[in-house]
Formats: C-alpha cells, structure tokens, sequence
C-alpha cells in the first residue's frame, strides 16, 4: 500500500482553504467563516431533510417549510397532518413524524431554543448520533465529529483504508475524529461533506482537482476509486408477491397508506399480497378484471422482492391520487410498479423519493 506523511494541520488549512473558495452556496448555510448568523432551526431542518435524499431535491422542500415555519415554534404549532403533506415526496413519513416531535419539545421543554451541546441535542426525540453531531458543529461551531457517507468515503481513500465496509465505519470515525480541531469546527465538517459531494465522488472522482491530492494515499496508491472497500454480498432471500395497481374511472391511482411499523412504515404504497413464498394465494384488493403487466424487482436491506403487476379499472376505498403524483411520491418499489403499469416501466423519468 502506499503511503504518505499524515500532516494534519496541512490537511485542515489546505482543505478549509478551498472551503472558503468552493463552498456551495446553499439555502441554510452561512458564509464560510461567517459563525455569527447560524440558525440551529435551519441546520436541523436541513439536515434531517438531507438523510433522506440529494442537496438538489431537499432545497425546495427546505425552502418551503422555512416559508411556512420561520421557527420552530411556528413548526411545533403546527397540525400534523399539514406537516406529513409537506413531507411528501420526502421519503419516510417516520422521520417528519420525529421532526415535529423534535420542534415540540424544543418549544415546550426548551423555550423555543435548541440545546447548544452535542449530549443535549442528542436527548431529543428523534435526533441520532449524526444529527446531533451535524448541529452542534454546524450552528454551535462545538468540534463534533460528523461522520456521513460521504465523510467516510473521503477518510477511506485519504487513508487508503484496506478494512472493507461495514466492519470499517469505526475505523473511518477515529480517522476522521482525529482531523477535528477547535478551529472552525463547522466550515471543517461542511468542507468535508461538501468534499465528498463535488470532488471526492463514489464514481470518476476529480483527484486533479483536489486540494488533498498530496495528502491522499488512495491517490498515491494509483486507484483511489477502490476506497471504500466493501464486504462481498451476501445472496438476499428472495421474496415474491403481487402488486395491484387499480385505476378509477378519472385515471387516478389507488393507494393506499402502509402500516406505521415495519417496511416502509406510514408511507404510501400500492396495495400487494403478502410478501413471501411464489405461490402464496393472491387476493385482489377489489373485484375487477386484473390484467398482468409484467414483474419488477427491488432489493431491499435484507431481501429482494420480484413483484407481479395486475392492473385494472376498479373502484373502492383507496387514496385516488394522479399517477403523476403517485410517480413522484412514492417509494421506489412502488414507482416502479406503478411506472410498469403506466408507461412499461420507465421510472427514469420521474424523481426518486427514495
Ligand atoms: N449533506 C448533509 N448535510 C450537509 C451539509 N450541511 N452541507 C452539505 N452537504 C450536506
């Protein structure tokens, strides 16, 4: 393996350097440098919205929801059901739910005002290990390590990591904790992130210009695209069902809302058999002349699903919604169910929600 010396603080100043040059322009985030007008509202917000999905789909959501709430109080009072809409689009219904759970509790046990320490943002209902750490470096300028996919990807090639994921995450947090000073902990976590986003890409990563290249073992080493390892796939069972997309007589789509707990908890999603073995029985969820249009699969964490796709003009008590909507909405198991139904299966053309 190649190697280069670890300088550490030439890696900070040569990477805040090109922070202060490059950094993204983005709706909730303050100059680099600028400490003084960090809004820990804004911060939270955006970063619970960026677990979800990429910088360009949250920006609008972030944008309208700072419209509507201003504040946390503003987002705290408001109706549930009036926050789960905005949310849609947005993935996982789950964490709009801890969202305002986390609103309510900063406006009712904390005045309105965020705790300004990673263990105090931590007790908050809803806020993980990177949340926390996100918001106190972010707006509290606290020295939070703030470790991100994109933050281990940077560490795993900076380091030439050779641990394949995920045995190496603990690996790549102490690599990054051990870049962390109290100088500008915030720019130094967003530079990281932004970093992994724009130069130091999963895909085709743009080493010439790259303010660590010198500093960078993945690069010396000849292939740094290599970094992060990962753990060989293991075959995932393989579960079978039918989807059922159902059409009224206005060429909506009827949907219906998944169960709170389990897979895709709360989230909107086509009506389906059972998942399980090929020849589960299959009842339609409404008296109609089914059609099949084809299979699908997807691979979820621990299994890949191939889906039959019925179709059929029918009524009932579903969520009628236009197939626009539902392309846009829902999960991508069901996009692609329904993008099958529709249009033969081309999903490219409508956004992911996850
Ligand atoms: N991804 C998640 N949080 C981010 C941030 N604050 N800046 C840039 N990319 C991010």
């Amino acid at each position: 393996m190649a190697s280069v010396p670890c300088d550490i603080p030439a890696i900070r100043a040569v990477l805040l350097g090109w922070y202060d040059a490059h950094a993204r322009e983005l709706p909730w985030r303050a100059a680099p440098g600028d400490a003084a007008i960090r809004d820990p509202y804004r911060v939270w917000l955006s970063e619970v919205m960026l677990q979800q999905t990429t910088v360009p789909h949250a920006t609008p959501y972030f944008r309208t929801f700072l419209a509507r709430w201003p504040t946390v109080g503003d987002l705290a009072a408001a109706p549930d059901a009036e926050v789960m809409a905005a949310w849609a689009g947005l993935g996982y219904y789950a964490r709009a739910r801890n969202l305002l759970a986390c609103a309510r509790a900063v406006s009712v046990h904390h005045g309105g005002v965020f705790p300004d320490t990673e263990a105090g943002l931590l007790a908050l209902p809803g806020v993980g290990p990177y949340t926390a750490a996100a918001v106190a470096a972010i707006a509290f300028e606290r020295p939070a390590n703030v470790v991100d996919g994109n933050v281990e990807r940077v560490m795993a090639r900076l380091f030439a990591v050779e641990m394949p994921l995920p045995a190496a995450k603990p690996v790549l947090k102490r690599l990054a904790a051990s870049l962390i000073a109290d100088d500008r902990p915030g720019d130094w976590a967003q530079a990281l992130m932004d970093l992994g986003a724009t130069v130091c890409r999963p895909r085709m990563p743009l080493c010439d210009q790259c303010p660590l290249i010198e500093h960078c073992a993945g690069f010396a080493g000849g292939n740094p695209e290599r970094y992060p390892l990962k753990a060989a796939k293991t075959d995932r069972p393989r579960r079978f069902g039918t989807a059922f997309v159902l059409f009224d007589d206005q060429g909506r789509v009827g949907l219906v809302r998944r169960p709170d707990k389990g897979l895709l908890g709360g989230m909107l999603g086509l009506p389906t058999s059972d998942w399980g073995s090929p020849d589960e029985a299959v009842v339609p969820p409404a008296p109609a002349d089914w059609r099949e249009a084809g299979t699908i699969t997807h691979v979820f964490t621990h299994f890949a699903l191939t889906l039959t796709v019925q179709t059929a003009a029918a009524q009932g008590n579903f969520i009628w919604t236009p197939p626009e909507r539902a392309l846009a909405d829902l999960p991508t198991v069901f996009r692609k169910a329904l993008a099958l139904a529709v249009d033969g299966g081309d999903t490219a053309r409508h956004p992911s929600a996850g």
